[in-house]
Parts: C-alpha cells; sequence; structure tokens
C-alpha cells in the first residue's frame, strides 16, 4: 500500500517539431488523462521547447532538464506521428540523448497518422530503439488513424471512443510502471 501512495511520475513525450502536427491534440489529451488518474503526475514535454543541438548526437546533446525529467519518470508515453512510414527522426535525436536515464523503466506508444493506419509502421520501427535505450515496452498502443477527424480545431475530441482505449493503454502502463519501480527498488540484478 505505500508503494501506492507514492505518485508515480509519467511524462508524454510530445514527438515532433512539424508546424501545425496533429500530435499536439493527441498529446495534450494523453497528459489530460493522465492528469486526472489519482496517484500520477505528469507533464508535457515538447521536444520542439527543448534546446535541440544539432551539431552532434547522442548523450553529448543532453539538455539538463529532459535528462532529469527523464531521471524522475517511472514511465514514458511517446506520441510518435507516421512520417514515411517511420518515426519522426527529432523524436530520435531526442531519445538518444540520455541513456542510463531510462533502464528498467516502462514506455508506451501512441502512434498518429494521416493515413488509416494509426502510425502502426512508425510504432513497429519504434519499438527497437525503445527497447535499445533499455526501456520495456507495453503491449498496448493507442492509435490515432486519420487524426485531423478526429479533433476539432480547437484540440477537442470529436471521437469519445478512443477514451475506452486510452483507459486499457494507460491500466497496462501504470501497472508495468508500479511494476518495475519495484523491480528497480527491491530486487537486485544478480
Ligand atoms: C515527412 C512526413 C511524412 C509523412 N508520412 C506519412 C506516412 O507514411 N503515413 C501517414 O499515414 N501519414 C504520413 N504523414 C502525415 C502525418 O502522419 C500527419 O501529419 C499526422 O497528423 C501526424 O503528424 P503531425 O503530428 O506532424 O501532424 C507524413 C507527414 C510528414 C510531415
Amino acid at each position: 500500500m505505500v508503494e501506492r501512495e507514492r505518485p508515480l511520475f509519467i511524462p508524454v513525450i510530445l514527438g515532433t517539431v512539424r508546424r501545425g502536427r496533429m500530435s499536439l491534440p493527441v498529446a495534450t489529451l494523453m497528459a489530460a488523462e493522465l492528469a486526472r488518474r489519482p496517484g500520477i503526475e505528469t507533464e508535457l514535454i515538447d521536444i520542439a521547447g527543448l534546446p535541440l543541438r544539432v551539431d552532434d548526437a547522442g548523450e553529448a546533446t543532453k539538455d539538463p532538464g529532459f535528462a532529469a525529467s527523464m531521471n524522475r519518470a517511472d514511465a514514458l508515453v511517446v506520441v510518435s506521428p507516421e512520417y514515411n512510414h517511420g518515426y519522426s527522426g527529432m523524436l530520435k535525436h531526442v531519445l538518444d540523448s540520455c541513456l542510463a536515464e531510462y533502464i528498467h523503466k516502462a514506455v508506451g506508444i501512441v502512434g498518429v497518422s494521416a493515413g488509416s493506419f494509426g502510425g502502426t509502421r512508425g510504432i513497429e520501427n519504434l519499438l527497437p530503439v525503445l527497447r535499445e535505450l533499455g526501456l520495456v515496452t507495453i503491449f498496448w498502443d493507442v492509435n490515432f488513424s486519420s487524426v485531423q477527424t478526429v479533433f476539432d480545431g480547437s484540440g477537442t475530441l470529436l471521437d469519445q471512443s478512443y477514451l475506452r482505449r486510452i483507459e486499457k493503454f494507460l491500466n497496462e502502463l501504470v501497472w508495468m510502471a508500479r511494476t518495475l519501480r519495484h523491480g528497480r527498488e527491491h530486487v537486485a540484478l544478480e
């Protein structure tokens, strides 16, 4: 019970810097759904707002604020738009800036696409990257297909059926976050 009383910190990473990005209302919705859960703290990390260095790669580009959020995180929600059947290059650049901060923490992916596949092709490509970073992926995703029809111009969700899917996804992510936090704090690595 003591474990449950300590809030989990689960930030949402908005994985694109594109002007006019539809991943923004998706990430805002995910953060709102996390924030209304008891025992969860969250923040929306907009990679467009990070002081991204693009003259180097990997941990040499580490931003102290982003690294501190990753260090504090128990789990991540990554909002990943599909670009040419892959993930956003800028998302990869930001993720590559940390490593130890991610180890044995949970991650769930929310795919976003204009087409009908809900970002699944980008998700499939992102999964091995997240694994290599030491994150533990859950077996649920959320897929926003034809995303331009899912929100109105002010970012309000038009299709309420997404809420049930998000609930199942977050239930699984929170379970994995709790389980892994217990493991990090109580189970020795042989
Ligand atoms: C460079 C680029 C490539 C894209 N490739 C795809 C694609 O392969 N499949 C698809 O369904 N949509 C594709 N899109 C559309 C995005 O999925 C769409 O803009 C969606 O809203 C998510 O991205 P956003 O957050 O930048 O808006 C592409 C968009 C860009 C900018």
